[in-house]
């Protein structure tokens, strides 16, 4: 089938590189030309595991190529992706602004039976107001479905989830369009969930705002077993092995970040109060998250207690591991809640410096080696779990630091394997 995905971030060429890798003939599409010329040449403007190798196979193929003409890309195509950003607005709400401009383009150049899918993740109600739009801004009548079908893959490991995904939902009313949905997925073989509109709509929220929930839950007992002296990694696996609550999302932390969590969950509470329902649950949700970083900073701070101009060495910067995502990362918190006047503070992360670069504090020196970071350094802080950090030469580091003591916000080092080494480990809820 012929596909369109407008909007090449993080969704979009995940969404066209998989598409054409099972078979379809993809075009993706961006206003921004610098990224679509990028894009022509087989350079990725993110880092995502797999992605570029993907990319590469797909274009030299012959099922994926890349337009920054968003007309021709609504003309060639039979089912078109809306997978543009929808950041928060000022109340907290999602700004559906760059969706309609998208749909008033898609009614300019609708010159056939289409259907619009709306891949990003939109409020209930998104499907009749892009409706809305194409029919207010078409020349001539033409049919079309909107229909919804969000998206869950998780950055880092998006190829994958996208190819193998747990299920996938379509919100329409069309028969028509969801016969075609379950054409166009069909080799990936997984459960399809065909709904309403709005039923598809809110799953997306939902799922979102349930996770992010688990994570401020096991963060707050994390915080329950500092004060109590228990270990909350040992706590999140005998919670885990009982089927009803699972192991995932269980790890304590600096809280949630990324670029769907807190937004989907400000979304949500917005949503609901437009609707007269105060979202108390997910209000306490929100709260914990950002005091969780508070606490964090705090707690760096009062591990460079009477060190003067201290050293941080700090290891991993984006939002998650496998990823160079910034938006809404923990570290963009934590690292400007110790960054007093006279410490320096040297960072290492494997791709997300770039990004990090134009959100931290000037203060933040960024450096390629992780050794360069720990360099006489007072205090390591750990913000992201990258695997590579778990396999660094820990005696070196401990022979390179002024005082060797490791901040292990993620809980991801081995405390006993660091101890014996001579480290103070500090972890979050152990
Ligand atoms: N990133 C994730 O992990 C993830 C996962 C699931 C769902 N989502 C949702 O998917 C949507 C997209 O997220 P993202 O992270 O890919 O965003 P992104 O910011 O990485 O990409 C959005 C792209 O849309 C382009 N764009 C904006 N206006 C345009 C227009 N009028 N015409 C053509 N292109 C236009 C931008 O230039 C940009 O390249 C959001 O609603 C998000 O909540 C994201």
């Amino acid at each position: 089938m012929k596909v369109t995905t407008i909007g090449s971030g993080y969704v979009g060429l995940v969404t066209g590189a998989c598409l054409a890798h099972i078979g379809h003939e993809v075009t993706g599409v961006d206003i921004d030309e610098a990224k679509i010329a990028r894009l022509q040449t087989g350079k990725i403007p993110i880092f995502e595991p797999g992605l570029e190798d993907l990319i590469a196979v797909n274009m030299a193929d012959g099922r994926l190529t890349f337009s920054a003409d968003v007309a021709e890309g609504v003309r060639s195509a039979d089912i078109i992706f809306i997978t543009v950003g929808t950041p928060s607005d000022e109340n907290g709400g999602a700004d559906m602004r760059y969706v309609k401009v998208v749909a008033k383009t898609i009614a300019g150049s609708l010159d056939r039976y289409k259907i619009i899918v709306n891949k990003s993740t939109v409020p209930v109600g998104s499907t009749i107001l892009v409706a809305k739009v194409i029919q207010e801004n078409l020349s001539d009548p033409r049919e079309f479905d909107v229909i919804s079908n969000p998206e869950f893959l998780r950055e880092g490991s998006a190829v994958e989830d996208f190819m193998h995904p747990d299920r996938i939902v379509v919100g329409t009313d069309s028969q028509r369009a969801a016969g075609l949905m379950a054409e166009l997925y069909r080799p990936l073989n997984a459960p399809l969930v065909i709904t309403d509109a709005a039923s598809a709509e809110m799953i997306k929220y939902a799922s979102n705002c349930f996770l992010a929930t688990k994570v401020s839950f096991i963060n707050a007992i994390a915080n329950i077993c500092d004060a109590v002296g228990a270990d909350v990694k040992e706590v999140a696996l005998g919670m885990g092995y009982d089927k009803r609550i699972g192991f995932e999302f269980l790890r304590a932390g600096p809280g949630f970040g990324g670029s769907c969590f807190p937004k989907d969950s400000r979304a949500m509470i917005y949503i609901a109060k437009e609707h007269g329902y105060d979202f108390e649950l997910l209000r306490g949700v929100m709260d914990i998250n950002a005091n969780q970083k508070r606490l964090i900073a705090k707690k760096a701070n009062s591990l460079l207690d009477g060190i003067y101009n201290a050293r941080i060495g700090v290891f991993g910067l984006a939002f998650k591991p496998n990823t160079d995502d910034m938006r809404d990362a923990p570290a963009l918190d934590v690292i400007p809640g110790v960054a007093k006047r006279g410490r320096t503070i040297l960072a290492y992360d494997p791709v997300a410096a770039a990004n990090a670069k134009e959100l931290l504090p000037e203060q933040v020196q960024y450096v390629d080696d992780p050794f360069e970071a720990v360099r006489d350094a007072d205090l390591l802080l750990v913000l992201t779990e990258w695997d590579e950090f778990r396999w660094l030469d820990w005696r070196r580091i401990k022979d390179l630091m002024k005082n060797a003591v490791v901040y292990d916000t993620r809980n991801c080092l081995d405390p006993q394997n660091l101890r014996r080494l001579g480290f103070v480990y500090q972890g979050v809820g152990r």
